[in-house]
């Protein structure tokens, strides 16, 4: 929404727009053309990329809404299924509407016999995330009748098959690193209930999904289902931007989420808990993440956006306490990861500098709990990512503003030379 302010810059005047809550933002599309200048602004630090009715955080406040709904509600009274439709439709849903859509998205869960094939091409101790990126992109070449971007009903079939599919491609991964067969997707279960069973489950005996950990998980993917404008869903806009087919733009997602800096934050949080190992090792992390010549940050730590408590950090926090009741299990790393968690944030480094535990910090000590291996952690963000992923890039593609995304640069290389033939080099 443009607002009657603007903001002068030379000669100038720049119109000023709100939003419904959160910072103004500056509309600087004709700075170019009036000044002959770009702005700069590595990291997008400063720059507002797009509108989204989806997600808002108030980072100083620790507040995550979805469509206008805390996150701590969506976590504690709703479900995947129905957090999910609304991402992608914009209102909770009606009885019916749930009912219908989560029948949908059951019916897409199975996944092209040929694609089994695509497996067995990788090596056994492939990372689940490296199977993830080629199955998922691979999809574009089974479901052509889904691909055409321009066309609603197919852009909300692609959308369909990914939140679907995802579960099963993920859980493949997991079988094809054991050695164990594939499952088929069992229909009569919940979303999560079906992962966790094709997941955990054999074709030799009957598996029965623990409601207890069926809740938890269902929680966890909540907590990851959308995150406004980070790393991997500005990747899959701007691969979406160019006209890319839906599938192709949320492998590109999945690419950017495996970074240890995005996603891939919460194997390394466990793997680093597990090699603090004891709670007297504790000050020597501190010490290091302080160090400015040393590399290692506290990882499940710090956010661009959150300087305070990640409110989905408080849920997983409880989570944890939850599963460890339900399953009678505990794990020494759970009190190493609540001390480190106490020290963090009495110490002035992390105070100064407003750094707290993040979405990553304790999700590892759940999945661990509930028999996942630290590979897959990623590939379970993923699966949960993939809706607001797609909802996102829908918001895009419907967007009459819409262009395809291509950034400027500030050049500091060589200016025009001539070239030198080799012998005179
Ligand atoms: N441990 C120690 N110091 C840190 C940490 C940390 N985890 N995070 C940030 N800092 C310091 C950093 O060294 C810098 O110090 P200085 O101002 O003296 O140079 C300052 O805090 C600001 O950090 P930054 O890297 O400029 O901040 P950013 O917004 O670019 O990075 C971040 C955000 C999440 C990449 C970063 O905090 C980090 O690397 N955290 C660890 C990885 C992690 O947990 N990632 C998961 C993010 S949440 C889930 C998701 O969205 O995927």
């Amino acid at each position: 929404m443009a607002d009657t302010n603007t903001l002068k810059f030379g000669n100038h005047d720049y119109p000023v727009m709100s939003g419904s809550v959160g910072p103004q933002v500056v509309d600087i599309r004709k700075l170019y053309s009036e000044t002959g200048m770009f702005t700069y602004d590595p990291g997008f630090t400063s720059t507002a990329s797009c509108e989204s009715a989806l997600t808002y955080i108030d980072g100083d406040e620790g507040v995550l809404l979805h469509r206008g709904y805390p996150i701590g509600q969506l976590a504690e009274q709703s479900s995947f299924m129905e957090v999910s439709y609304l991402l992608l439709n914009g209102e909770l849903p009606s009885k019916g509407e749930l009912d219908e859509f989560t029948h949908t998205i059951t019916r897409h869960t199975m996944l092209h016999e040929q694609l089994a094939t695509f497996y067995r091409g990788f090596r056994r101790d492939a990372h689940p995330m490296a199977i993830m990126c080629g199955v998922v992109g691979a999809l574009s070449a089974f479901y052509h009748d889904s691909t055409d971007i321009n066309d609603p009903r197919q852009r909300m079939i692609a959308s369909h098959r990914l939140i679907a599919k995802m579960p099963t491609i993920a859980a493949m991964a997991y079988k094809y690193s054991v050695g164990q067969p594939f499952l088929y997707p069992d229909n009569s279960l919940s979303y999560t209930g079906n992962f966790l069973r094709m997941t955990f489950g054999v074709p030799a005996e009957p598996y029965h999904v623990n409601p207890i950990v069926e809740r938890a998980l269902d929680r966890i993917f909540i907590l990851h289902a959308d995150h406004e404008q980070n790393a991997s869903t500005s990747t899959v806009r701007l691969a979406g931007s160019s006209g890319a087919n839906p599938f192709a733009c949320i492998a590109a997602g999945i690419a950017c989420l495996w970074g240890p800096a995005h996603g891939g934050a919460n194997e390394a949080a466990l793997n680093m808990l597990r090699e603090i190992g004891t709670p007297d090792r504790i000050p020597e992390f501190i010490a290091r993440a302080k160090d400015k010549n040393d590399p290692f940050r506290l990882m499940g730590f710090g956010h661009r956006v959150y300087k305070n408590y990640d409110p989905r950090a408080t849920v997983m926090q409880q989570t944890v306490r939850e599963v460890f009741d339900a399953l009678k299990v505990s794990d020494p790393v759970f009190e190493v990861a609540l001390q480190l968690e106490h020290m963090a944030l009495n110490d002035p480094y992390f105070v100064e500098k407003k750094l707290f535990p993040n979405v990553d910090f304790y999700s590892g000590v759940i999945l661990s709990a509930i028999g996942f291996p630290t590979t897959m952690f990623t590939a379970l963000f993923a699966l949960a990512r993939t809706v607001g992923w797609v909802a996102q890039w829908n918001e895009m593609i419907s967007d009459p503003a819409q262009k395809i995304g291509r950034p400027r640069q500030l050049y500091t290389g060589p200016t025009q030379r001539d070239y030198t033939p080799i012998g005179q080099r």
